[in-house]
C-alpha cells in the first residue's frame, strides 16, 4: 500500500508561527546562555527569567522546530510502564520522585500556557497504559500499583475508548494535551524582552572555559555567567553522554477519521507499542520504534503505521506524518544538572526517553532552582551510575562499538553515482574511504563523505526522510551534508560525486 500522504510534516509544525527572531548582531554577555530553542531550553529560560536573570536562548534552527515540534503531544505522569522499568534500576524512591515531579511538570504547563496567555488548545485528558493481550496485563497493574504507590491518582479499567478490545489498563485523570508548537513559540515570546532575547538560527559551536564562559556560534561570540546545554542531545561530552543515551526514534501518522476519534491519551504495552492521540478530527497514531541510524529505514515505516490506523478507524484522508527521535539513558532516567561532576558553570538536561514535554518541564523547574542556588536533585545527576542498569549499558557500547567498526568492513554498494537511479542513494567505497552518494527526483546528485562529524562512525541512508543518520548517537544530515540534529556541530563535507 503506498503511503497516501507523501510530504512528511508534522502536524504541529504545520501551523508554525510566523514571528521570527534575529541571531545576534554583535558579541553580547548574559548571566546565563540556554543553548536549544526546545520545550527544555525554553522554559529554563522562561524560569530563570521571572526569577530575575538576563537570558539568552540560541537555537540553532527555529524555536520549537525540534523534537519539541514533531512528537505526540501528550503532557503525563502516566508514561506507559516508565514507574516500573525505573522502580526496577533504581529502586521505588527514584520513580516515586519521578513521577511526583512529572505530574508537577504537568500542573506548570498548564500554568505557564494561562499565565502567559498562550493560546495552544491546552485541554485536559485521561492517559491510559493499555494491555491489549492478556499476557501484557500483569504489567499494567505493575505499573499501577507503581503509580499509586508514588501518590498518582490512577485506577484500573477493564475498558477504554480504543475501537477495539482490551484486556485492561491503568487510567489517570486531568492530564493535559496541547499543541506542543504554539506552546512553545509562546514561552518564546514570553522570553524574549526586558534585555532577554531568543537568536534563531544561531548554532553553538563549542565552549571555551574562563569567567564568563564564551560559546562560539556559526553567528560570533556570546558569553554567559553560566550555560545551559537543552540541545536534545548533549553536543559535547564532557559527562560521557553519548556512552549512556541511545536515540530512538518513532513514526506519526494523522488522519481525519469518520466519527468520534479516541480521546483518551493511550498507549499500548507488550511487543509492539501503539501511542494514541486525537487533535479535533483527526486520529493520531504512533508507531515503528527502532534504534536511530538503523539498516535499511524506509516508507514501510509509515506504511505500517498508516495501516494500523486504517484498520482500527474508517479513515477520511491522512493528512500529515512525522517521524523523529529522542534519546533514552539505560537506567530509564533523565539527565538533569550540572554538565561536568562540581561544576556550578555549565548545565544539561537531556534523556527524556520520548517523554520529555513534562520532561522538559521538570528539567526547567529543577534547574531554574539550582540556578537560584536551591539543592536541585541529585536523582537525575547526569554523573550517577546505576548499577543494576549495567547490563543495557553493555549492551549499548557494545552496539556502538558494532557500529562504528562493522560497517566499515562492509563492500560498497556501487562503483559509480552514474548507476543511481532517482530517489535513491548509494555507498562508493575508495580504499578505506565512503562517499554517500543520493540522486535527487530531477537527477541531481549529492555527495557527501560518511564519516560522522561527531565522533566517525559511518551514516547511513533513511530513505524515509531523506537523510545520512548515524547509528551511534544519532546525528542526522540532509543529503548536502548540513546538520539537521546533533550531538554534530559540523556539516558531512561535501563531495564531488564519484563517477560522473
Ligand atoms: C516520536 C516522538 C513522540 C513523542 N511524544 C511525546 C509525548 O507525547 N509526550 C511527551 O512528553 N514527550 C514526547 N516525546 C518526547 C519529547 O518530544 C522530547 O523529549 C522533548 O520535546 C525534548 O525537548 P527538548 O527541548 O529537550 O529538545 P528539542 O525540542 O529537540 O529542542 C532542542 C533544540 O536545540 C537545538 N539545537 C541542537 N543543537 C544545537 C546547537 N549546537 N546550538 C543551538 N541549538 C541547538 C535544536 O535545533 C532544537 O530546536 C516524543 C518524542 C518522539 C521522538
Ligand atoms: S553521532 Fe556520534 S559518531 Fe555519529
Amino acid at each position: 500500500m503506498p503511503p497516501t500522504t507523501t510530504a512528511a510534516q508534522s502536524l504541529w509544525l504545520a501551523a508554525m508561527p510566523s514571528r521570527t527572531y534575529p541571531p545576534p548582531a554583535q558579541a553580547r554577555t548574559f548571566d546565563v546562555l540556554v543553548l536549544g530553542g526546545g520545550i527544555t531550553g525554553l522554559t529554563t529560560a522562561l524560569l530563570l527569567k521571572r526569577r530575575g536573570a538576563r537570558v539568552a536562548v540560541v537555537e540553532a534552527g527555529r524555536v520549537g522546530a525540534g523534537v519539541s515540534g514533531n512528537n505526540t503531544a501528550k503532557v503525563t505522569a502516566l508514561q506507559s510502564t516508565v514507574l516500573t522499568s525505573i522502580a526496577s534500576v533504581r529502586g521505588p524512591a527514584v520513580a516515586d520522585e519521578y513521577a511526583a515531579r512529572s505530574l508537577a511538570a504537568v500542573e506548570l504547563v498548564a500554568e505557564l500556557a494561562a499565565g502567559e496567555g498562550i493560546e495552544c488548545d491546552l485541554q485536559r485528558r485521561d492517559a491510559c497504559t493499555v494491555a491489549v493481550q492478556d499476557g501484557d496485563l500483569g504489567g499494567v497493574e505493575q505499573e499501577f500499583e507503581a503509580a499509586r504507590r508514588a501518590g498518582l491518582p490512577v485506577e484500573m479499567t477493564a475498558t477504554t475508548d480504543l475501537p477495539y478490545p482490551v484486556a485492561g489498563a491503568v487510567r489517570l485523570s486531568d492530564q493535559v494535551e496541547f499543541h506542543p508548537v504554539k506552546y512553545v513559540a509562546g514561552l518564546a515570546a514570553a522570553v524574549d524582552g526586558d534585555g532577554c532575547h531568543v537568536f534563531e538560527d544561531t548554532r553553538a559551536l563549542g565552549v571555551t572555559d574562563g569567567s564568563p564562559l564564551r560559546v562560539e556560534t556559526t553567528r560570533g561570540t556570546l558569553s554567559g555567567d553560566r550555560v545551559v546545554v537543552a540541545t536534545h542531545y548533549p553536543v559535547w561530552d564532557r559527562g560521557l553522554y553519548f556512552a549512556r543515551m541511545q536515540a530512538g526514534r518513532s513514526y506519526c501518522v494523522a488522519g481525519r477519521v469518520r466519527g468520534e476519534p479516541a480521546r483518551a491519551m493511550s498507549i499500548t504495552t507488550g511487543s509492539q507499542t501503539w501511542s494514541y492521540r486525537s487533535a479535533g478530527e483527526l486520529m493520531i497514531v504512533l508507531g515503528q520504534s527502532h534504534p536511530a541510524g538503523a539498516r535499511g529505514v524506509d516508507e514501510s515505516c509509515y506504511r505500517a503505521v498508516e495501516r494500523h490506523l486504517r484498520e482500527h478507524w474508517e479513515v477520511e484522508e491522512v493528512t500529515h506524518r512525522w517521524s523523529a527521535q529522542d534519546p533514552i539513558p539505560y537506567d530509564h532516567t533523565p539527565v538533569i544538572g550540572t554538565y561536568t561532576p562540581g561544576s556550578s558553570r555549565m548545565y544539561v538536561a537531556s534523556g527524556f526517553a520520548k517523554w520529555g514535554l513534562s520532561g522538559g518541564t521538570m528539567a526547567a523547574a529543577l534547574l531554574a532552582e539550582q540556578l537560584a542556588g536551591g539543592p536541585g536533585s541529585d536523582t537525575f545527576s547526569p554523573h550517577r551510575f546505576s548499577p543494576r542498569g549495567l547490563p543495557q549499558l553493555a549492551r549499548m557500547n557494545a552496539k556502538v562499538g558494532v557500529d562504528m567498526v562493522g560497517d566499515r568492513l562492509l563492500p560498497g554498494g556501487i562503483s559509480s553515482a552514474a548507476e543511481l537511479a532517482p530517489g535513491s542513494a548509494g555507498v562508493v567505497r575508495s580504499g578505506t574511504d565512503r562517499t554517500g552518494v543520493y540522486r535527487d527526483e530531477d537527477g541531481g546528485l549529492h555527495a557527501v563523505s560518511m564519516r560522522c562529524t561527531h565522533l566517525g562512525c559511518l551514516v547511513r541512508f533513511n530513505a524515509a526522510e531523506t537523510s545520512w543518520d548515524c547509528p551511534c548517537h544519532g546525528s542526522r544530515f540532509d543529503v548536502d551534508g548540513a546538520v539537521l540534529e546533533g550531538p554534530a556541530v559540523h556539516p558531512l563535507p561535501r563531495r564531488e560525486p564519484p563517477g560522473t
